[in-house]
């Protein structure tokens, strides 16, 4: 079992495999980054799997696969049957913007994923536009179909902000309801890399609007996850992440690996570990000892909290690298 500084279990693995995408949402990835990870510093999918191994062997039960864009890795349903293949019990999902999945889902159903978290920040054309800087919706749409229609299990993710997608969160609701899926609204997180102009809404700006269609009951957290789930008059669920108020810091099971090999104990924080050396070498003593080190340090809980608003002194972590 794996238990940090704090005595939290930690049983979830977020692995992110690359740092690009194929968006340059506003509150993520508005311009390109000045420079890319060389390809030759990402580790390759047998190093990656190298420390999942460690991983699972030493507690984790569930992995998720983050990018940037996962599906933008070559052939990443090799990476998924690996994983699964060692561990086929394990809950394996991942999270992606859907453009690429009417070609890929099958083949990541049929190596073996169980899940996946899908980003859906607008049922507009124009204001998918506007946040993903590119025309995308009706193929983002088009891959939560062939997700649902291959039979893997779907959650939509969507980012409210103020005065462009603040007027959706019914039609969200709605659309997902129509499906059998959930939705979380996730409040924004200010970070160095975003948009300057964007304005988040509050976790209970958000709730105001889904009370304006319907009457909720608080169901609350969901295990370890970050989510406050919430159910409809007719049962129908969904979720609300808050990392402002960071109450699920206390329960926190995660920690994330980057396409590059550092290993990050907390979403906000800056600081990392990198399990590179380790893995190129074979060396799995070596990889195991990071990975207790870094849940040594593992901190507390974020600091969203203390800088909702300002400029300064926000996250420097760039969301396409750690995989939010
Ligand atoms: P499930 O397995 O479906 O519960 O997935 P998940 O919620 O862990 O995964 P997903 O990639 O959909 O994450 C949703 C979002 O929640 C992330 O992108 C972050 O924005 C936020 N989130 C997840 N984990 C943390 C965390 O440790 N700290 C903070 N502040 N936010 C988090
Ligand atoms: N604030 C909140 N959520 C974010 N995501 C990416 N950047 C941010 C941010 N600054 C979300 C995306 C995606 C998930 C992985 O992270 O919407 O669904
Ligand atoms: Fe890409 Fe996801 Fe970031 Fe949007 S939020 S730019 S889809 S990594």
């Amino acid at each position: 079992m794996l238990i940090d500084g704090h005595g939290r279990t930690v049983n979830y693995l977020r692995v992110s495999v690359t740092e690009r995408c194929n968006f340059r949402c506003q509150y993520c990835m508005p311009e390109k980054p000045f420079s890319w990870v060389p390809k030759e510093n990402l580790l390759s999918f047998e190093e990656l799997f190298l420390f999942i191994k460690v991983a699972i062997d030493e507690g984790v039960t569930k992995i998720r696969i983050t990018g940037g864009e996962p599906l933008l890795r070559e052939d990443l349903d090799s990476f998924v049957r690996m994983i699964h293949d060692y561990k086929p019990d394990i809950d394996l999902a991942l999270t992606t913007n859907a453009y690429l999945l009417p070609q890929t889902a099958q083949k990541l159903k049929d190596a073996g994923l169980k899940r996946l978290n899908i980003s859906l920040d607008s049922l507009k054309p124009e204001v998918a536009k506007q946040i993903a800087q590119k025309d995308v919706l009706d193929q983002v749409l088009k891959g939560i179909d062939k997700a649902l229609e291959v039979g893997l299990g779907v959650k939509i993710n969507m980012v409210p902000l103020k005065g462009i997608n603040d007027d959706e969160i019914l039609d969200i609701l709605d659309y997902c309801k129509a499906r059998n899926i959930k939705v979380r609204f996730i409040e924004y997180m200010e970070n160095r890399h975003a948009n300057v102009s964007l304005r988040g809404m509050h976790g209970k700006e958000i709730l105001a609007k889904v009370k304006e269609g319907h009457t909720i009951r608080a169901l609350g957290r969901e295990g370890a996850s970050p989510s406050f789930n919430y159910a409809l008059e007719d049962g129908t669920e969904f979720g609300l992440i808050d990392p402002h108020k960071h109450d699920f810091c206390e329960s926190c099971n995660r920690i994330r690996l980057t396409a590059e090999g550092f290993l990050i104990p907390c979403l906000y924080f800056d600081e990392a570990m990198s399990i590179a050396d380790a893995v190129k070498k074979g060396d799995i003593e070596g990889a195991s000892q990071v990975l207790a080190q870094v849940l040594k340090d593992k901190p507390k809980e974020n600091r969203w909290s203390e800088t909702p608003n300002e400029g300064e002194d926000i996250s420097a972590r760039a969301f396409y690298e750690t995989g939010g």
